[in-house]
């Protein structure tokens, strides 16, 4: 069992791009996945409790339960646009959650990993965190990413995380695997030379902060917002559930042989929160090695002027307006393809309409174009594998076996963009085949029929075989391939199912219709 997750959004504002591109990375992740054959489980959701929610509601007038599920529609309808296809979805209003988080705190509170103490520093309100001389820059001032900051004088319930960092540490240097890419292992284990003995202070007084969850050995608290969210992943993965709750079997689901789950997260939270907090967290609660979840991390994507496209900043671009404006296909494409996983990227729409013109529309739309058309009106829509095959062919399928192979590799490490570039090199190699066997020229003189058709038929074929490697990343544009084909049952192939011959000696096609078509910019849109 391949278990993913993927961070749980903050319900304080609407969805923006870096929530749409996790996303969809978990997405293509599962469906490439399941292509290769693996039974695989896909949790998202969102993070509905902290100081931020309760401050934006109060704004707003509204009770943070109203304003959160306002902004959780917001969440499910992005999904649900953009073909993001999750098996559990995480709200950490719950109740199951909540009882789950109490069970965890209770179960840690009498095994003396809790304690309550006195407190008084500095406070960033925007960050929902106490600040430490090491948050402060070169003039001894806390920056302005901490947004206001006051001296808070308070009573907290700790959780000793000073009594698992040696452990953390020794684990992470010995699993190199657990943190991906590697780069950000080594700024883990630099934070944790750095972290010392601190504890984590895991409760908010009432005063201070209601929506929460209470907790279980005093009334007075409820639980910090991270404590809280992080647990989602264990929680709705049927952790401590009642057996009717309607959750997943944990140990189906998390604690199988071989396979660690995966938490897919942007860079800005690993550490401490997933990094440090989390591992910690769960060594803690008693996991033994073998079950510490693998950290994926991905970089952000900025705008092109170098900001940060965040709430906070309120540089957001809306990936609704992106999806009706361009589509779903071309949205998935770009946030697949102009990025490599684990690096950043700026949010460029120029590339994002340049690469949907040239490398679906230009050369894979103009493939399928010629292998549907063609056919159709050559040899009356049947396709026959035809004459002997000669050293073009030879060099096409050899193409259609390095691309396949190529682009397993890249999908196998999570990184689709090297993927799509794998299946690329094939649609232009194909695109070339077909200027150097010029299929209509062939079509002028019946005594070329048998290499027509063995042309027409290596064209198509190597569509079917792009629209099974493309299905992850364009589901959609994936399944209306395999039905203009007329095999509405190629999207249910595996990757082991991928041979040459897809397409039997005689099947008849469907009817063609342009599945990437041209974005054309109007001018008055430009302006
Ligand atoms: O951090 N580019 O929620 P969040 C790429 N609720 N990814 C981005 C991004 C960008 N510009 N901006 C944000 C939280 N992200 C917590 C998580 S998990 C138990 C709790 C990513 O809504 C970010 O890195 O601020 C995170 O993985 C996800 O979007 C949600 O961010
Ligand atoms: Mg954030």
């Amino acid at each position: 069992m391949f278990y993913l997750t993927t961070a749980i959004d903050y319900t304080n504002g609407a969805p923006h791009i870096g929530h749409a591109y996790e996303k969809v990375l978990a997405d293509v992740i599962i469906r490439y996945r399941r292509l290769r054959g693996e039974d695989a489980y896909f949790l998202t959701g969102v993070d509905q409790h902290g100081q931020k929610v309760q401050q934006t509601a109060e704004r707003e007038g509204v009770h943070p339960a109203t304003f959160v599920k306002r902004t959780t529609k917001q969440f499910l309808n992005l999904w649900e646009k953009l073909g993001v296809h999750y098996d559990g979805w995480a709200e950490t209003t719950d109740p199951r959650h909540k009882s789950c988080v109490q069970g965890i705190l209770s179960d840690l509170q009498q095994n003396g990993q809790l304690y309550k103490k006195s407190h008084s520093a500095p406070y960033s309100v925007r960050q929902e965190q106490f600040l430490q001389d090491r948050d402060r820059d070169e003039s001894g001032n806390f920056g302005p990413q901490w947004g206001e900051v006051n001296i808070v004088e308070e009573e907290n319930w700790y959780f000793k995380l000073s009594e698992h960092t040696g452990w953390l540490k020794s684990f992470i240097e010995s699993h190199p695997d657990v943190i991906t890419p590697a780069f950000r292992r080594t700024e883990l284990l630099n934070a944790l030379e750095r972290s010392g003995d601190t504890d984590l202070c895991i409760s908010r007084p009432k005063e201070r902060l209601r929506w929460g969850i209470e907790l279980p050995f005093d009334a007075s608290f409820v639980t910090y917002v991270w404590f809280d969210a992080l647990i989602n992943y264990i929680s709705f993965a049927g952790y401590h559930a009642a057996p009717d709750a309607g959750l997943p079997n944990f140990e189906k689901l998390w604690n199988v042989a071989g396979s660690r789950s995966t938490h897919l997260i942007g860079k800005d939270i690993l550490v401490p929160a997933h990094g440090i907090y989390w591992l910690c967290m769960l060594h803690a609660m008693g996991f033994p090695d073998a079950q510490i979840p693998r950290l994926l991390v991905h970089g952000f994507w900025n705008s092109k002027s170098g900001d940060k496209l965040s709430k906070s900043t309120g540089n957001i671009v809306d990936p609704n307006v992106l999806a009706d404006s361009f589509g779903v296909d071309a949205l998935r494409y770009y946030l697949m393809r102009d990025i490599v996983t684990g690096k950043d990227s700026d949010f460029d729409l120029d590339r994002l309409v340049m690469l949907f013109n040239t490398e679906l529309a230009n050369e894979t739309g103009n493939l399928c174009n010629r292998a549907l058309n063609m056919s159709q009106r050559f040899t009356d829509g049947i396709l026959h594998h035809g004459a002997p095959f000669t050293s073009d062919e030879t060099a096409l399928q050899a193409s259609l076996t390095d691309s396949t192979a190529a682009y397993q590799a890249a999908m196998d490490e999570c990184d689709i963009s090297r993927g799509l570039e794998a299946i690329s090199r094939h649609v232009v190699h194909c695109n070339g085949y077909a200027e150097r066997m010029k299929p209509w020229e062939l079509n002028k003189d019946p005594a070329n029929h048998e290499r027509l058709a063995t042309v027409l038929y290596h064209l198509a074929e190597s569509v079917a075989h792009a629209a099974v490697l493309l299905s992850p990343i364009l589901p959609d544009a994936a399944a209306k391939l395999a039905a203009q084909l007329n095999l509405p049952s190629l999207t249910s192939l595996k990757l082991a199912d991928l041979h040459w011959g897809l397409l039997p000696d005689g099947h008849a096609i469907g009817k063609p219709k342009p599945v990437f078509p041209r974005i054309v910019i109007e001018e008055s849109a430009q302006a």
